[in-house]
């Protein structure tokens, strides 16, 4: 059995149905943590984790539950003894959090701070927090600063960048007030993509994806007619812009290395932290760079066509990594040839995500 016997430990994963929580579920667990999932399926299916027990052959306690229900939350913290929470949940999707910003900052701030009361009362300390690169903003107006390093100014440019920020910035001042206390890893994911290597687990968006590589995924597999490449106009190498595509999977090792920190950092020191670390690969892609990884992966030159450019896309958004290395021990380890190649499995095992045929799958009875 690869996975290896219980530390004793439980994590608490809010959002851990979802893309990136599925997949540190598999790490924590394959590290000896046991895992407690908290999830409204809002933009996930139970399925996923359905597949996590069947992947890792442990039973995960799950609750059907919105973070922004106290009560029900509160279940959670009185029927598990919680070490620490590693905290996915929250709405992802730039462009709709320009529409229906309330939504964005209802669930993704409301959601944080029930769940930091909670934390508050049931003396759990150690919290990982999902932040992005999007914090960021556009960088490119720092041109020494690019790849990004985390003393970057930040500046998002959107309602759910906004999010994002705002929560860093309250997990700075709940650490100012209790300096001793606090063990906060702020992790600032760049651009995450592939799924698991078994082919169980990766990304199933509802609707049309809004992401580069399920969306060509979906071209792939007959769902959509062709990809759009959102302009070949920027001062790039080939026109296209330039992010830092990190695989799924070593994204989820990321979180590891962060909660190791946390817990090393509880045993050896008598203060709290509060800490931000980028986790990109540090090498950057264009779209087309990608898009010739993504075909060669299927065996197939998907169509595609040049269109005008997103509204908020930036030229560049590459990670410098360095303080992750140095501090968490952690780098990225699998290149974009690989994460296309495991998207490409997930793809053909699950044409239709978790749905089979648009009905769920009975995979786990
Ligand atoms: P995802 O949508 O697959 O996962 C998020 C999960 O949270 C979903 O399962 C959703 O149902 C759940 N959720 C949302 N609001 C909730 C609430 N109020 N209560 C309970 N559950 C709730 O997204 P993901 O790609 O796995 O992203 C995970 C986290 O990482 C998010 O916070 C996202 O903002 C952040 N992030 C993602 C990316 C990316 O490109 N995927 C990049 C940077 C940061
Ligand atoms: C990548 C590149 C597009 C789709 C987003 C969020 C960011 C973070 C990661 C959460 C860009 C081009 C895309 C398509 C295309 N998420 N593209 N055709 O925009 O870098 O980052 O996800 O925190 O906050 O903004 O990712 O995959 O949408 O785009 O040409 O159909 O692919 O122009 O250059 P992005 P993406």
């Amino acid at each position: 059995n690869e996975f290896g016997s219980s530390n004793g430990k439980t994590v608490l994963v809010t959002g851990g149905a979802g893309y990136i929580g599925s997949h540190t579920v598999v790490e924590l667990i394959e590290n000896g943590y046991d895992c407690v999932i908290v999830d409204n399926l809002s933009n996930s299916s139970y399925e996923s984790v359905a597949r996590l027990e069947v992947l890792t052959k442990h039973h995960i306690p799950f609750y059907h539950a919105d973070l922004c229900d106290h009560e029900k939350l509160e279940t959670v913290f009185k029927e598990n003894k919680i070490d620490s929470v590693i905290h996915f949940a929250g709405l992802k999707a730039v462009g709709e959090s320009t529409q229906i910003p309330l939504k964005y900052y209802h669930n993704n701030i409301l959601g944080t701070l029930v769940l930091l009361e909670l934390m508050q009362k049931y003396d759990v300390e150690k919290f990982v927090f999902s932040s992005s690169a999007t914090v960021y903003g556009d960088a490119t107006r720092f041109p020494d600063m690019i790849p990004i390093p985390e003393e970057c100014p930040l500046g998002p440019t959107n309602p759910y960048g906004n999010t994002k920020y705002t929560i860093e910035k309250i997990l700075n001042d709940l650490y100012n007030s209790q300096t001793d206390l606090w063990k906060f890893a702020i992790l600032r994911y760049f651009n995450p993509i592939g799924a698991h290597p078994s082919g169980l687990i990766g990304e199933d968006p509802l609707g049309i994806p809004n992401n580069l590589l399920p969306y060509m995924a979906q071209v792939a597999v007959g769902r959509r007619e062709k990809l759009n490449i959102f302009g070949n106009d920027y001062e790039t190498r080939d026109g296209t812009p330039i992010r830092d595509y990190i695989h799924v999977v070593d994204l989820a090792k990321g979180h590891i290395a962060a909660l190791k920190y946390l817990d090393n950092h509880e045993n050896k020191n008598k203060t709290g932290i509060c800490r931000e670390w980028n986790l990109g690969s540090g090498k950057g892609s264009t779209v087309f760079e990608v898009y010739r990884a993504f075909c060669d992966a299927c065996g197939e030159d998907i169509p595609y066509e040049v269109t005008g450019r997103r509204a908020g896309d930036v030229l560049n958004l590459t990670a410098k990594p360095d303080r992750a290395k140095e501090e968490l021990q952690w780098q990225t380890e699998l290149d974009v040839e690989v994460a296309c190649r495991d998207l490409w499995k997930w793809t053909t095992d699950n044409p239709f995500g978790y749905q089979l045929n648009g009905i769920e799958s009975t995979f786990a009875s």
